[in-house]
């Protein structure tokens, strides 16, 4: 009796999981990143290597627009010396209203916009995804994995199959990741498509990855700052209900028939 009513319940889970992947959701991987966990951190030299691949291949469509940037300077970001921060802004111009023209940018702007109409802004994508959802939606995995944006996105670029069509005068692309499997952008990367002066591997699981710590950096900057928050938090209030504890017994302690110390 029992032993069915146990099967059944395993089958019925089965089930009931397998039609989840099988719905409209895409396959998200689940990636290794360092700032994973209570206590990771961003690797500042991947994401540095991020801003490189965004730079040379998606920037050419997606903007940041809400991204300062100075804010590369920025420690438990890229952290990039001053002068280098200067001389990557002057590759962007921007439009100056006081000038009425436009001219090299400044640390002081921020990133521009997306160049191409139908591309969405980067800067907080990884904010915006979520790439774990089960199981049953209810989001539980979320609680172990971490929302996923960053590993949305990476799977987002590692997961076409090479397989397009042409629909309404546009041409989609199959993608894995990418709920509904059809996605406009064509497969930005390769592998190799970058060269990082390090020789730091750039094959297209190492690209993907480190463009994803990057736009997770955009779009959650202070994330570091947050978690050191929380664990000072958890501290103090651990310690106060050490002295509450303590506090209720010596008050009750008369009541109780126990001598007070
Ligand atoms: C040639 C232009 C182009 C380049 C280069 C490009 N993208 Fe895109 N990207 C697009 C377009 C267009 C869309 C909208 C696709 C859609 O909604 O069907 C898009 C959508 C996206 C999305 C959102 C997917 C979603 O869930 O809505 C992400 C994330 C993304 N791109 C990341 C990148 C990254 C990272 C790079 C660089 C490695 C890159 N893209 C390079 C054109 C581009």
């Amino acid at each position: 009796m029992f032993r069915t009513f146990t099967l059944s319940v395993v089958a019925a889970f089965g089930l009931a999981t397998s039609g989840l992947a099988a719905g409209g959701e895409g396959h998200v991987e689940d990636f290794d990143f360092s700032f994973e966990g209570p206590f990771g951190t961003y690797d500042q030299n991947q994401l540095q290597r991020g801003l490189q691949v965004y730079t040379e291949i998606c920037s050419a469509c997606h903007g940041l627009k809400f991204v300062p940037i100075r804010s590369l300077a920025e420690e438990g970001g890229p952290h990039l010396p001053e002068d280098q921060v200067r001389a990557y802004a002057a590759n962007f111009e921007v439009f100056d209203a006081e000038l009425d023209d436009f001219r090299p940018a400044l640390p002081a702007d921020h990133f521009p916009e997306s160049g191409l109409e139908n591309a969405p802004d980067l800067s907080l994508m990884a904010k915006a995804r979520a790439g774990f959802h089960g199981p049953y939606g209810l989001g539980i995995n979320q609680f172990f994995k971490g929302i996923g944006g960053a590993e949305y996105i990476a799977s987002l670029l590692t997961e076409y199959t090479g397989e397009e069509k042409e629909e309404a005068g546009v041409t989609l692309y199959e993608n894995k990741a990418f709920p509904g499997g059809w996605i406009s952008m064509a497969p930005p990367l390769y592998g190799e498509d970058v060269e990082f002066a390090d020789g730091h591997e750039n094959d297209l699981h190492h690209i993907a990855e480190d463009v994803s710590a990057f736009l997770m950096w955009t779009a959650e900057p202070k994330m570091m700052a947050r978690k050191q928050a929380g664990f000072v938090g958890v501290l103090f209030l651990t310690l106060l209900s050490v002295l509450l504890y303590l506090t209720n017994k010596r008050i009750w302690a008369p009541v109780k028939g126990k001598e007070t110390s």
